[in-house]
């Protein structure tokens, strides 16, 4: 059963996550190369929660500048737990943001990613004040413990738990389905005589006047407390996008060796070899093909491209028919149109390459714009700064660059020019002329015999 339309999510996840022992807050690190916070929000929106509230500590607006951006369309809003005083305090800070249009209120941790839209399915089909997700768990060491007595239940933090409660093994997810009016009443009643002096969100199973637990799998409720915690549960997401992506007709010559990032987008009959790492809104098009081992952030693989191995490739766009690498270098800003050769050792940085041009060893190219069919020897460099500022490299179509050759910017190249190899360039070189900027050789017939005989 899917949620009633006015079901709004709040996500807990103020508190700095001290056992991650790290300066970045918890929620924001990376699981599968997107924040713990986004994998929860997402979840809140295919479950079209409206509003979504994010719980979150004082002073977290990189946080919410990053959620309001990536999140532009959904509605998102935050809420200010002042001091952290346990989870029952972090609801009731984001009971303020939510008003009467909301009638139940899906609870989420922010630190709980692996949810699926199934566990929020079979939690709206529990009738009670409060449903709530479980899991049986071999090792239930930290999570909140599952009690019940005469059919009534309670949840008892590890912390508080007895000898005998420590040993169930039915453990809490953090995941509660409540009507609004019984959880503000419950929250508004909590109290902090427990072990760790903290108002307990999972108090209100007790205080309510029915309660249900809904049992699903554990890894769907794995929540992240420390790094360990962290790699666990990436581990599980992984496996889960491999399998969407091989479902969807991706080859993973080697699954186990390849990383993708949550946010990749794959088109029809593409082949990641061993090793590739795929990161950021990496979109990579129908029949395109990437030799491992690779890294790839943030850009765009045209159709039937080729990107061979140790190639790095970052805020790049790569046309179709184009191949780039082995030992590539692609910087922000690269653009390659269609059917471009960059080869080994080959720099580009924000820069263009026109129709069918190439670089294909050896060459530093940054900013600057290449036009169509051109031809870049090896060795050949930009001479983009000058100590201060950037400047322009522009070449025409059809311009030929000799090897070993320094284009120092700015400096024009008109189409169909041809440069000499080993020149340096620092003026413009006319249509179709050819230049030429190097000493000119000079021979002395029989010296070199006089030398060795000296
Ligand atoms: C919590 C549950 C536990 C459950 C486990 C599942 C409580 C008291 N315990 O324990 O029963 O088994 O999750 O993963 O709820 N947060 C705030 N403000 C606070 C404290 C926490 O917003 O003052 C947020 C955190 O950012 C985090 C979430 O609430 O995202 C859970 O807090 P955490 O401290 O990780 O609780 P657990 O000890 O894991
Ligand atoms: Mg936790």
């Amino acid at each position: 059963m899917a949620l009633t339309n006015n079901t709004a999510a709040l996500i807990l996840a103020a508190g700095q996550g001290k056992r991650m022992r790290s300066a970045l807050p918890k929620i924001l690190h990376p699981c599968c190369d997107v924040p713990l916070i986004a994998h929860v929000v997402n979840l809140a929106l295919t479950q079209q929660c409206s509003p979504i509230v994010v719980v979150l500590s004082p002073g977290s607006n990189d946080i919410q500048d990053y959620l309001s951006k990536r999140f532009a369309q959904a509605p998102l809003r935050f809420a200010i737990q002042e001091k952290p005083l346990g989870t029952g305090d972090a609801a009731k800070a984001g009971l303020k943001a939510l008003d009467h249009s909301t009638l139940k209120v899906l609870l989420l941790y922010g630190d709980v990613p692996l949810l699926t839209p199934q566990s929020i399915d079979a939690l709206t089909d529990a009738v009670a004040q409060v449903a709530f997700l479980t899991a049986h768990v071999n090792d239930p060491t930290g999570y909140g413990r599952v009690i019940e007595k005469q059919n009534r239940f309670k949840i008892v933090e590890d912390k508080d738990c007895s000898e005998d409660e420590r040993r169930v093994q039915q453990v809490n997810a953090g995941v509660y389905l409540c009507d609004l009016a019984v959880l503000q009443n419950a929250v508004a009643r909590l109290e902090n005589n427990n072990a760790q002096n903290e108002f307990y969100l999972t108090d209100i199973v007790a205080l309510a006047d029915t309660a249900t637990p809904v049992a699903v799998d554990f890894n769907e409720v794995r929540g992240v407390n420390n790094q360990e915690d962290l790699v666990t549960v990436e581990q599980i997401m992984r496996q889960r996008l491999v399998r969407k992506h091989l479902l969807n007709g991706v080859r993973f010559t080697s699954p186990d060796t390849i990383f993708v990032g949550a946010d990749v987008v794959f088109g029809n009959d593409v082949v990641l070899g061993v090793g590739v790492q795929v990161y950021g809104k990496t979109k990579i098009a129908d029949g395109a093909r990437i030799e491992g081992p690779c890294i790839i952030r943030d850009s765009q693989i045209g159709q039937n491209a080729r990107v061979y191995g140790f190639s790095h490739l970052e805020n790049a766009i790569v046309g179709s028919d184009c191949h780039v690498g082995p030992f590539a270098r692609l910087r922000p800003g690269a653009k390659l149109e269609e059917q471009v050769r960059v080869g080994n050792f080959v720099e580009i940085k924000n820069a263009t390459l026109g129709l069918g041009s190439k670089a294909n060893h050896l060459a530093y190219i940054g900013d600057a714009e290449v036009g169509e069919q051109c031809n870049i020897g090896a060795g050949t460099i930009t001479c983009n700064y000058d100590g201060k500022n950037k400047h322009r490299t522009i070449l025409r179509n059809h311009v030929f660059v000799g090897s070993n050759s320094t284009l120092v910017a700015p400096v024009t190249l008109e189409e169909g020019s041809y440069i000499a190899a080993g020149s340096t360039i620092s003026h413009d070189v006319p249509k179709d002329a050819l230049a030429f900027g190097r000493a000119r050789q000079s021979v002395r017939e029989g010296y070199a015999a006089k030398l060795k005989n000296k």
